[in-house]
């Protein structure tokens, strides 16, 4: 099975980069024997590279794969110390956001015994009783039971939550402030909206899903690409179960009324992406609109075509939350048949949320 799936992978890879078939051969053989010895493998640093990128571009969710091969990975497969861990983390940090010119980045850690991460990305804003970011409620606990205390406020990023492969214990880790790019929102026409103090993070490091390549699972990899604007916008700041702003923001804009038929809710919709957007702008940090990144889907289409490759996708998730009907990924379906190498969620049973509950 393993050397089926590694063989699969190789094949693919070392074709796609012309390799000869006196090298895939060797590759190959070299991996056999490997795997007869020690019942695994080790990718080279290239086959982990090309593979990561792989991953990005088979991931049917994502509709900014147009970038796939931008990929940059940083190798932390020998990482075992603590200190070592925090290096790895800091650099992804700051190597990721790069001033706010964002570098789509994974940190790649061991595949037999890596450290264990508990947060769901690596920069997120705790969730209290009636603060904060509902969705991370279950992690803000998991830190107070391991004596973290939030300021309580609506934006207090979460420690670092970890384990090391050798220890028994978790650790905590407050991320350093400087390594943390963030926006205030402001919104160019509506002054008022500033005074709500609403801000959202840089840089979105998804820290809770699996990597896997020929048959390889890498358990631990934090990976970023930049935010689509709709994402903050629509979802993260207006669903009822998120920040749920629309009343607050109704509020800031002076508008007298909510009721359906003013239109007022789609109204404060539409304003907080053109708020979101400019605001990353006007700092500086990368962003993209919902337009440009579906036209951008259609050009990754188009190379996907001249490579002779079918592109899977889930469309619900390729048609943006603000107006979906206005890109072509709404009009038509996509096969969301899973290729690999891939990113896959956690399965519940290794999803460790809160041990305490
Ligand atoms: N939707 C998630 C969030 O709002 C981030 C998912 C990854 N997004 C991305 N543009 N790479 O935090």
């Amino acid at each position: 099975m393993l050397l089926e799936k590694a063989t699969e992978f190789i094949n693919t890879m070392y074709d796609e980069l012309d390799y000869s078939q006196e090298e895939k051969t060797k590759r190959l053989n070299e991996i056999e024997n490997e795997i007869n010895e020690s019942g695994t493998y080790r990718h080279t640093t290239e086959e982990l590279t090309y593979g990561a990128r792989m991953a990005w571009r088979n991931s049917n969710r994502c509709i900014g794969r147009l970038f796939w091969e931008t990929l940059i990975v940083q190798d932390a497969r020998d990482v075992e110390s603590n200190e070592a861990f925090i290096d790895a983390i800091n650099t992804h940090l700051k190597e990721a956001t790069n001033g706010g010119k964002i570098k789509s980045y994974i940190t790649v850690f061991s595949q037999d015994n890596p450290p264990t991460i508990y947060n769901n990305q690596l920069i997120r804003y705790a969730g209290y009783e009636d603060k904060g970011d509902p969705a991370e409620k279950e992690i803000t606990q998991l830190a107070e039971h391991l004596g973290w205390q939030g300021e309580g406020t609506d934006f207090d990023v979460l420690p670092l939550i970890y384990k090391l492969p050798h220890e028994n214990q978790m650790r905590m880790y407050e991320l350093p402030s400087e390594l943390v790019l963030e926006v205030p929102i402001e919104h160019r026409n509506y002054p008022r909206l500033k005074e709500l103090g609403i801000k959202w993070y840089a840089v979105p490091i998804i820290s809770n899903m699996d990597l896997k390549i020929g048959g390889i699972t890498y358990g631990t990899v934090p990976f970023n690409g930049w935010y689509m604007v709709n994402e903050i916008a629509v979802r993260n700041f207006t669903d009822s179960y998120r920040y749920n702003l629309i009343e607050k923001v109704a509020d800031a804009f002076e508008f007298d009324t909510l009721k359906n038929t003013s239109f007022n809710k789609d109204r404060i919709v539409v304003e907080l992406n053109d708020a979101v957007y400019h605001s990353f702008k006007k700092n500086g940090v990368s962003i993209v609109d919902h337009l440009t990144a579906a036209k951008q889907f259609e050009h990754f289409e188009r190379n996907e075509e001249h490579a002779h490759r079918k592109v899977t996708g889930k469309w619900s998730w390729l048609v943006p939350s603000l107006s979906p009907t206005l890109v072509p990924n709404y009009h038509h379906g996509y096969s969301n048949e899973m290729r690999e190498p891939n990113f896959f969620y956690k399965k519940k049973a290794e999803k460790q949320g809160c041990p305490f509950h």
